[in-house]
């Protein structure tokens, strides 16, 4: 049995920088024909000169392999209407980060007070640049997205014209946003449609499971996989495959973020057949998202076959959701 997807696209993943881009960049480029690349290296990538810089890189490491690179500039209220002009040549969007709220975002912004935000986030309505946002408060860490949620709303309503996608989404509450606002879109991860908080610290603590924001409860988890069977248009996939070495993820004082791009296509086959809707996964990983970012990914056919897959222990020093375990589906 053979299942083929025609370009399909990871709305949200880390491929960082140096050694581990060389390692990682391929592994994405091997299933997906693009990428939204997030901005969150040390130091972020807040120049049209690191922009420039960090996708040649990318490229670099992708040798001959087709895949675009869509990237990311990481927001800060006070860019200027010219740079964003100018940046905007070279992205498709804007990741904002509550400061502190994940890895690397020591830079993020202090507040979400509107108005400090109102004349960023003003042009990029003018530009047509997306607003991609790490929707946690600094609460309690279960309530951190859903407390979140008022937020966001105040974003869509006072900037109708922006396209704001709710990054990762864990909760139902930020599920049922999707319908409330026209504006407000949602990437999904593989890890956040498999697993719970029980997986990750029910039983023994599973620090490559760790992730921010963490997995939440079963009827989050139901919440999402309901939209993502039926590729709702307003989600799309995203990996949020956020790789980091073996000796940071295995010590105490566990980095976050779960390492998916070489397994996440043959997983979501897995999920998507499992309950009969294999027909909506072409949507979910590449039509919604073509729609939404209003953009056309280099053609690409990728095929799984229904052939076991032994996903290794590790790629690198990076350790993959599933090491050492079978997948049902593999790569062609
Ligand atoms: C991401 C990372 O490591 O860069 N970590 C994570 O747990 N998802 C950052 C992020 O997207 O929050
Ligand atoms: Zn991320």
């Amino acid at each position: 049995m053979t299942h083929t997807l025609l370009s399909p696209m990871d709305m949200h993943v880390h491929l960082r920088d140096e050694a581990m881009l060389k390692c990682v960049a391929p592994l994405s480029a091997q299933s997906f024909s693009a990428a939204i690349v997030m901005p969150n290296l040390v130091p972020p990538i807040t120049t049209i000169e690191a922009l420039k810089a960090y996708h040649g890189r990318i490229l670099e490491a992708m040798g001959e392999m087709i895949f675009e690179p869509l990237m990311t500039l990481f927001f800060k209220s006070d860019y200027t209407r010219a740079f964003l002009e100018e940046a905007s040549l070279y992205i498709k969007a804007l990741k904002l980060y509550p400061s502190g709220i994940t890895t690397n975002s020591e830079g993020g912004v202090a507040s979400m007070d509107i108005e400090t935000l109102r004349p960023v986030l003003e042009v990029m309505s003018d530009l047509g640049l997306i607003l991609c946002v790490h929707g946690e408060t600094n609460g309690f860490v279960m309530d951190r997205e859903k407390e979140f949620c008022s937020i966001y709303e105040s974003l869509a309503s006072a900037f109708p014209r922006l396209k704001i996608v709710m990054e990762h989404i864990t909760t139902k509450e930020s599920v049922a946003l999707l319908d409330k606002y026209e504006n407000l879109y949602a990437t999904i991860t593989l890890h956040h449609l498999l697993i719970t908080l029980d997986d990750v610290a029910g039983g023994m603590l599973k620090p490559h499971l760790f992730c921010k924001p963490i997995a939440k409860r079963y009827e989050d988890r139901e919440a999402l996989l309901q939209v993502s069977l039926k590729a709702h248009p307003k989600v799309m996939f995203g990996s949020d495959s956020a790789p980091h070495p073996v000796h940071k993820k295995e010590c105490c004082g566990c980095a976050a973020g779960v390492f998916t791009a070489p397994i996440a296509l043959q997983a979501l086959t897995e999920l998507f057949h499992k309950h009969h809707m294999l027909a909506n996964l072409q949507a979910f990983v590449s039509n919604n998202a073509q729609t939404i970012y209003g953009y056309k990914p280099p053609f690409k056919e990728i095929s799984l076959v229904k052939i076991p897959y032994d996903v290794p222990h590790s790629y690198g020093d990076v350790i993959p959701m599933f090491a050492g375990e079978q997948l049902a589906w593999s790569l062609k």
